[in-house]
């Protein structure tokens, strides 16, 4: 880990593999972030995002135990810092931070210049870590979307 390691030296961060799925979506859920088995996030799914993105899934580990998620991904044009979380005990611990740092430097070697993510303004922890690595707001969005099927 980078800053953190004098706070939490026994983590480590590795890309992630299919067999953490189960354990990546307990921590999203612990994390109250929500989970979408059924969509986005189905093991079909995980699986082929976990190939596309190469080395930009991320997880954070305490000894055999995930304890931090992030999930990169990039368009070829932008960089996006997806679904980051820490378990709950491991938080305020430079997990979170190390995790975006680590994402960022992945896609910043994969050629993509700028590196963005949606953070939803009543999260203040979140918008606190993005700003503590270097991230600054940009102009209000409005986030426009539309599913395929209400699970997706
Ligand atoms: C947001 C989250 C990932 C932060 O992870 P973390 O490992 O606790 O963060 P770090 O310890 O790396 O914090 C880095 C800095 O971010 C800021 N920060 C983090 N959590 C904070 C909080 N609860 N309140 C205020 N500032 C906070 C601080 O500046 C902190 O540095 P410091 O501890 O030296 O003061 C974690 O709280 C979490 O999993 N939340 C639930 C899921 C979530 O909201 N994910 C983000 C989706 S966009």
């Amino acid at each position: 880990m980078t800053s953190s390691s004098r706070k939490l030296p026994e983590i480590s961060i590795r890309p992630a593999r299919i067999e953490d799925y189960d354990e990546i979506l307990a921590m999203w859920r612990a994390g109250g972030l929500s989970a979408r088995p059924a969509g986005r996030e189905s093991p079909a799914a995980f699986a082929r995002q976990l190939a596309a993105f190469d080395g930009l899934y991320l997880v954070a580990v305490d000894a055999a135990r995930i304890v931090g998620v992030v999930l990169g991904s990039h368009d070829l044009r932008k960089g996006w810092i997806n679904r980051l979380a820490v378990l709950p005990g491991y938080r305020r611990r430079g997990v979170g931070a190390a995790l975006v740092r680590a994402c960022d430097a992945a896609l910043r070697a994969a050629g993509i210049e700028i590196v963005a993510a949606l953070v939803e303004t009543d999260n203040p922890a979140s918008c606190a870590l993005f700003e503590s690595v270097g991230y600054r707001a940009d102009v209000p969005v409005r986030y426009y979307r539309k599913l395929s099927h209400p699970q997706a």
